[in-house]
């Protein structure tokens, strides 16, 4: 079934209690409040009672799962216990120096003021220019949005231009907050499944089949998180055809990982491929992976002006600019040397080499090549319904996520938080050493399952 309705996951506790399946028809709260879903009839709460604090957009999400499972690793490592996260999404090294000093230097400038909520003009013609070097794209300042971070930059899209009843499709697995965003939009996500034998990736005979009148988004990111797949010029093509075919859709490509690519894959995005969509296509990128700049806080994206004038006004009532200071650096990173991309993604690749050959060397486990970022997204189909040590049936990938944490102290996040099962996500941004350890303790962990 590649058309399936999205119920929000319900939060993950990491407690005994045996979790309940990821597409239950009520999404019912662990402590058995009903959480609120696009007309779920089983709402408890009524207006004035303690829940009614919370309001229905909110209640129709579930809290970040992969931010859950860190927390429950750190939580553990206070503890005391000897625990390897693989679950965070950064880069493991520093914010390059030019970078630091273009900020440190517009503190001593005095840049410190409100800059265009949408961004300073600067930055947008450091923008503009990237577009045009890296992507052969052509956007006037005019098309460019500035946010606190990829994510907004994603969320005032969404919030500017869905409707209750509009529809977004998203490729499955995908990034975890893709769907709820949508919800707290007022639409309704709509997920494709995708399978390991496509690679992860979105095929058209089966967007075709996803697509409805009410479709008004379609979400691309490549390379992927969590898969780590990118998409090749024919498979956006292919991609672009079915989208010729339904003018409603607007597509927005989440390019964010576009430096981490490996194999001399060439990366392009959407509207490069098909200039026919340059007018219904929104393209995002940022700062925080291509430069280990995750806590500075600067997305962008270039798009059709009627768009991006939607979004500024979004904008200008809620966040305003992003901060000044991370604004001068992130000129700095796009127009100052770019010597550090290759070597870093010649590393990752290393990396990634090291990590899917170990896995693949885990009984029950089985995992693909990816072509970019820093994740592998292996199956364990070949290790449900085994036994662990501690007498627990491995039933679904969140078990096998959950039990690996408890008895070797390696955290992973598992497929269900990204759509997809019987998976899990490992982020390899960490040192070659520490991958080494983990995946000998993930070899040994498979290897004690009966
Ligand atoms: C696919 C993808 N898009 C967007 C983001 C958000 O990036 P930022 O930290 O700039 O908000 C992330 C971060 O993990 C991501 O993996």
């Amino acid at each position: 079934m590649y058309r399936l309705r999205y119920v929000s996951p319900p939060p993950h506790n990491f407690s005994d209690t045996p979790p309940e399946p990821f597409d239950a028809p009520a999404s019912l709260h662990r402590s058995g409040v009903a959480r609120k879903t696009p007309g779920n009839p089983n709402r408890t709460d009524s207006p004035g009672s303690p829940m009614s604090l919370e309001s229905d957009a909110l209640r129709r999400i579930a809290p970040s799962a992969t931010i859950a499972i860190s927390a429950k690793a750190r939580a553990l490592k206070a503890e005391g216990k000897n625990v390897i996260a693989l679950s965070a999404g950064e880069p493991d090294f520093d914010t390059p120096d030019n970078i630091k000093d273009a900020a440190i230097a517009a503190i001593r400038a005095g840049k410190t003021k409100y800059t265009d909520p949408d961004g300073m003009p600067e930055l947008k013609a450091a923008i503009c220019a990237k577009f045009e070097r890296e992507n052969g794209l052509d956007y006037k300042p005019s098309q460019v949005h500035i946010a606190p971070g990829g994510k907004p930059v994603i969320y005032n899209a969404l919030v500017a231009t869905v409707n209750p009843g509009d529809e977004v499709v998203i490729p499955a697995p995908y990034w975890v907050s893709y769907p709820d965003m949508v919800l707290l939009a007022g639409g309704t996500p709509v997920p494709v499944a995708t399978t390991a034998e496509n690679g992860f990736k979105l095929v058209a005979a089966d967007l075709e089949k996803a697509i409805t009148p009410k479709t008004k988004w379609l979400i691309l990111n490549s390379p992927s998180n969590p898969s780590g797949a990118a998409y090749t010029r024919e498979e956006l093509q292919a991609i672009a055809d079915v989208l010729l075919r339904h003018p409603q859709v607007w597509v927005l490509t989440d390019d964010m990982y576009e430096h981490l690519v490996f194999d001399d894959f060439e990366f392009v995005t959407i509207a490069q491929v098909e200039p026919k969509l340059y007018d219904r296509t929104l393209t995002m990128n940022g700062v925080s992976k291509a430069y280990a700049m995750t806590g500075w806080r600067i997305g962008y994206a270039g798009g059709p002006e009627p768009l991006i004038k939607a979004m500024a006004k979004m904008i200008s009532q809620t966040t305003s600019n992003p901060a000044s200071i991370s604004q001068w650096a992130a000129v700095e990173a796009l127009n100052g040397t770019q010597d550090f991309i290759k070597p870093n993604a010649k590393l990752f690749q290393k990396r990634r080499d090291l990590v899917v050959s170990m896995l693949n060397q885990a009984s029950g486990i089985h995992c693909p090549t990816p072509e970019g970022a820093f994740y592998v997204y292996p199956s364990v189909e070949g290790l449900i319904g085994k036994t662990a040590p501690s007498g627990k049936v491995i039933k679904t990938d969140e078990d096998f996520a959950v039990e690996l944490l408890e008895t070797e102290g390696v955290a992973v996040v598992h497929g269900a938080a990204f759509g997809l099962s019987p998976f899990f996500r490992i982020s390899y941004a960490t040192s070659e050493d520490v991958l080494e350890d983990a995946c000998g303790r993930i070899q040994r962990f498979c290897g004690n399952l009966k």
